[in-house]
C-alpha cells in the first residue's frame, strides 16, 4: 500500500491533562467513603468522563452543589480564588488538579494586579481557563469590556491594539500581556509584532503559551503541509482541538472528528497521505482506533485478502468465550486488544488485574499476546469488552487448588487489608489470610504487610465458591522448625553465631539464632552493672553470641553475649598491679570499710583501718558514695576476685589527712558562699 498514515507524536493527553486524570483515578481509589465530584467535566472526552462516573466521580457545575464532607477535584483548567474560598467555606475537601503551568499564570496575575498593573490576556473570554485566570486579579471583580478594572481579555492583535491605545489615555502603572496556555501561537506572534508600535517601557510581555500546545500545534502544522488530508481528533467543545483544526485547515483538507465512528462520513477516495493529530484531552486508545480504522479504509481492493477475510468472518466470538489477543494500546483507563475480529477489544482497568494497586503498564505492554474472556459484545458498535482478570483468576484458582492438594508454598502480594485479615493475590486469585494466620502480633498493625510479597500455604479451599484461605504463619512456623532442626544438628558449645533479639525480660534476653530462641541470662549479657537488660540491647538488634549450653532434649539453648576480652578482670590484670596508685570512686559504704570502683566491673575494698591515719569509728564520717579518692592497690587476688586498697598507705606517717578533704565541710562551703 502506497498510501500513508502519520500520527503526530504530540497527539493526545498533555502533561497537565494526564496528571489531572491520574489524580482523579487515585482520588477514587483512596476516598471510597466520600462523594467525589469534578467541578465541570474533567476533560473534554465523554468516554473518560463516563468511566470516571463508573468509579464514583460525578460532575458538578458550581461549588454551591457540593456539600460538607464531599471531595471536589479542580480540573487542569484551574478556577478563580473565589471558587476555592467558597468550597472551603462549605467544608469541602479540595483536590487541586490545576495544571502547574496554569497555576503559574494565576500567581503572575495576582502579583501584577497587586502592583496596580493592567493585565491583558490573549484568549477566549468564555474559556474556563481564562475565567479561572480572571479570578486571580487583585480585585477579583473586574473583566468586563468597558476597559475598567484590573484585567482584560483580547481575542486577537486588533483588539489588543485597541486596548493598548485605550490604556495609554489612563493612568495605570503598567501593562502585563500574557495568554491562555492554549492560545494560537501564530496569533500570539502577530500580537507581539503589534505591540512594537507602543512604547515598550510600560508593557511587559509574558509568554505563557504552554510548550505542549506550542509543540502540538507546530507538529500538526508541519504535518498538514506534508499530508493531503488531516484528521484532528478531539471534542468539538475543546478549544485546543479547534485551534489545531484551524491551523491545519490552512494547509490541507482537514476534518475534526471525536472518534473513529465519524470516519464513515468522510470521503477518503482521493486521500494519499493522511496525518493525524489530537487535542490534549484525547485518550490514546481513541487515536489508536482512528489509526486502525484509517488503515483499513486506505487498504485498496488489490490488497484485499479473501482468505483472511473468510477466516475473520468465521472467527466468531461470544460472551464468555476465551480468546487470545495482542495488546495494541495501554492507557490510564483501559487496554486495547486486537482479538483478530472486526471488534475493538477493551479491557477496562477494573478487569485487568486482581491487584487494585497494579499499574496497567506493569501488567501488560503493547505487543503482548494475552488470553482474555469476552464479557460483553456490542456488534452494532463493534466493541468487545474483555477481562484478563477472569482468565488470571481461573488459572490462579487451578494453581491454588494444586497447591492445596500438594501443600506447596505459594507466593503472592498483599493487596488489601480488610477487617479480620488481609487479601493476598496470587496469579490473579484472591486468597483470604485471617489476622491470626498473618504472623503479625495482635498488638501490631497489619498495614506493614500491604504491597509486600509473602509466602503462604492454602489451609482451606471451598471448591464450590472458589474461595481459599491461606496462612503465612504456617509457612514461617514450618520454615522456622526446619531451621531449628538444622541448628541443633550443627550447633556446638563455644560456637559464635549471629542472632536477632526477639524479646527482653527482667532476667535476660531471647535471641533467635536461626529457628531457635536462645536465652542470654542477665549475668551473661554484660560485665557491667545494669539496671535492666534493655540497657544493653533492644528488640530487633542483630548481635553476636556464643553458645554456652545446648539441651537438645528440651530444645533449650543458653547464650553469652559478653565478650571475654571485655572481662574487667582481664583488663585489670593487664593494666594494674600491687603498689600502683589509682583514682577510685566510692560506690558503697559498709561497717568494715568502703568499696571503690577502680574500673567498671572491678571494685576494691578500702578497709576501715586503711581510710585514715587515725582510728576511724564510722566510715561515713570520712567517705561518701560518689567521692573520688586516691588510693594504693595493696593486695590483689584475681582468683577470688578481690582487690584491697588503702588511702592511709599514701598518707605520711603520723600526719592526719582526712580522705574527705577534697569536698569542703558543709559549714565551710556555706562560709565561702556568704563571703562571695
Ligand atoms: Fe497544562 Fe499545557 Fe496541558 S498548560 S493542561 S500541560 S496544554
Amino acid at each position: 500500500m502506497n498510501k500513508s498514515i502519520t500520527v503526530a507524536k504530540t497527539a493526545g493527553f498533555c502533561f497537565g491533562v494526564d496528571r489531572a486524570v491520574k489524580i482523579a483515578y487515585e482520588t477514587a481509589k483512596e476516598q471510597t467513603d466520600k462523594k467525589i465530584y469534578t467541578l465541570g467535566p474533567l476533560i473534554h472526552n465523554p468516554s473518560v468522563v463516563a468511566d470516571l462516573e463508573k468509579r464514583g466521580i460525578g460532575v458538578i457545575n458550581s461549588p454551591s452543589e457540593a456539600k460538607e464532607g464531599d471531595t471536589v477535584i479542580i480540573r487542569s483548567h484551574g478556577v478563580g480564588r473565589a471558587v476555592f474560598d467558597e468550597l472551603k467555606d462549605r467544608g469541602v475537601n479540595i483536590v487541586d488538579a490545576t495544571c502547574p503551568f496554569v497555576t503559574k499564570i494565576h500567581k503572575l496575575v495576582a502579583e501584577r494586579t497587586a502592583k496596580g498593573e493592567l493585565v491583558l490576556i490573549a484568549g477566549d473570554r468564555e474559556h474556563p481557563e481564562v475565567q479561572g485566570i480572571l479570578g486571580w486579579t487583585e480585585s477579583s471583580a473586574v473583566c468586563d469590556n468597558s476597559g475598567e478594572g484590573d484585567a482584560e481579555v483580547f481575542p486577537n492583535c486588533v483588539e489588543l491594539v485597541k486596548l493598548l491605545r485605550k490604556n495609554c489615555e489612563k493612568s495605570k502603572k503598567g501593562v502585563a500581556i500574557l495568554s491562555q496556555t492554549t492560545y494560537n501561537i501564530v496569533m500570539w506572534n502577530q500580537c507581539i509584532r503589534a505591540i512594537s508600535e507602543f512604547s515598550t517601557e510600560d508593557v511587559t510581555v509574558y509568554d505563557t503559551i504552554c510548550t505542549a500546545t506550542e509543540k502540538r500545534q507546530s507538529e500538526a502544522e508541519s504535518l498538514s503541509r506534508k499530508c493531503d488530508t488531516m484528521l484532528i481528533i478531539g471534542g468539538r467543545n475543546s478549544s485546543n482541538t479547534k485551534k489545531l483544526y484551524d491551523i491545519c485547515s490552512a494547509n490541507s483538507r482537514c476534518f475534526l472528528i471525536e472518534d473513529s465512528r465519524e470516519l464513515k462520513d468522510i470521503d477518503f477516495s482521493t486521500a494519499e497521505s493522511v496525518g493525524i493529530s489530537a487535542g490534549a484531552s484525547t485518550p490514546a486508545y481513541i487515536i489508536e482506533e482512528v489509526k486502525k480504522d484509517m488503515t483499513e479504509i486506505l487498504s485498496n481492493e488489490e490488497e484485499f485478502n479473501f482468505e483472511e477475510a473468510m477466516e475473520q468472518s468465521l472467527k466468531k466470538i461470544y460472551t464468555g468465550k476465551r480468546v487470545s489477543g495482542v495488546v495494541t494500546a495501554v492507557n490510564s483507563t483501559e487496554i486495547i486488544v486486537d482479538i483478530g475480529t472486526k471488534h475493538t477489544g477493551y479491557i477496562p482497568l477494573s478487569e485487568l488485574s486482581a491487584d487494585p494497586n497494579a499499574k496497567p503498564e506493569d501488567v501488560v505492554k503493547v505487543g503482548d499476546t494475552i488470553d482474555v474472556i469476552v464479557t460483553k459484545l456490542n456488534d452494532v458498535e463493534g466493541i468487545a469488552m474483555l477481562s484478563k482478570k477472569q482468565v488470571d483468576a481461573q488459572k490462579g484458582y487451578d494453581d491454588v487448588k494444586k497447591a492445596y492438594e500438594s501443600g506447596e508454598v505459594l507466593t503472592g502480594t498483599v493487596t488489601n487489608i480488610i477487617k479480620g485479615g488481609v487479601i493476598v493475590t496470587t496469579s490473579g486469585m484472591r486468597v483470604f489470610v485471617p489476622a491470626s494466620q498473618t504472623g503479625v502480633r495482635a498488638a501490631d498493625s497489619m498495614d506493614t504487610l500491604l504491597k509486600k510479597e509473602v509466602r503462604f500455604k492454602i489451609i482451606e479451599l471451598n471448591e464450590q465458591r472458589k474461595r481459599a484461605v491461606g496462612s503465612i504463619r504456617k509457612v514461617t512456623a514450618e520454615e522456622r522448625a526446619q531451621r531449628g532442626e538444622a541448628f541443633f544438628e550443627t550447633a556446638e558449645v563455644g560456637q559464635t553465631v549471629m542472632g536477632e533479639v526477639k524479646s527482653i525480660t527482667d532476667y535476660g534476653v531471647f535471641v533467635d539464632v536461626g529457628g531457635v530462641d536462645g536465652l542470654v541470662r542477665r549475668m551473661d549479657l554484660t560485665w557491667a552493672r545494669i539496671k535492666h537488660p534493655s540497657d544493653v540491647v533492644s528488640v530487633g538488634d542483630r548481635i553476636e553470641v556464643t553458645i554456652k549450653d545446648i539441651d537438645k532434649e528440651t530444645g533449650k539453648v543458653s547464650l553469652v553475649y559478653k565478650k571475654t576480652e571485655d572481662n574487667p578482670w582481664v583488663i585489670f590484670e593487664k593494666n594494674y598491679s600491687v603498689g600502683q596508685t589509682v583514682e577510685v570512686k566510692i560506690v558503697s559504704i559498709t561497717a568494715f570499710g568502703a568499696f571503690a570502683q577502680i574500673i567498671p566491673g572491678i571494685d576494691g575494698l578500702i578497709h576501715i583501718s586503711q581510710i585514715a591515719n587515725q582510728r576511724v569509728a564510722n566510715v561515713a564520717d570520712f567517705l561518701s558514695v560518689g567521692d573520688v579518692v586516691t588510693a594504693k592497690i595493696t593486695d590483689c587476688d584475681i582468683a577470688n576476685k578481690r582487690v584491697s586498697l588503702s588511702i592511709r598507705a599514701l598518707l605520711p606517717e603520723g600526719e592526719y589527712k582526712p580522705a574527705k578533704e577534697t569536698a569542703p565541710a558543709e559549714d565551710e562551703a556555706e562560709e565561702a558562699e556568704t563571703e562571695e
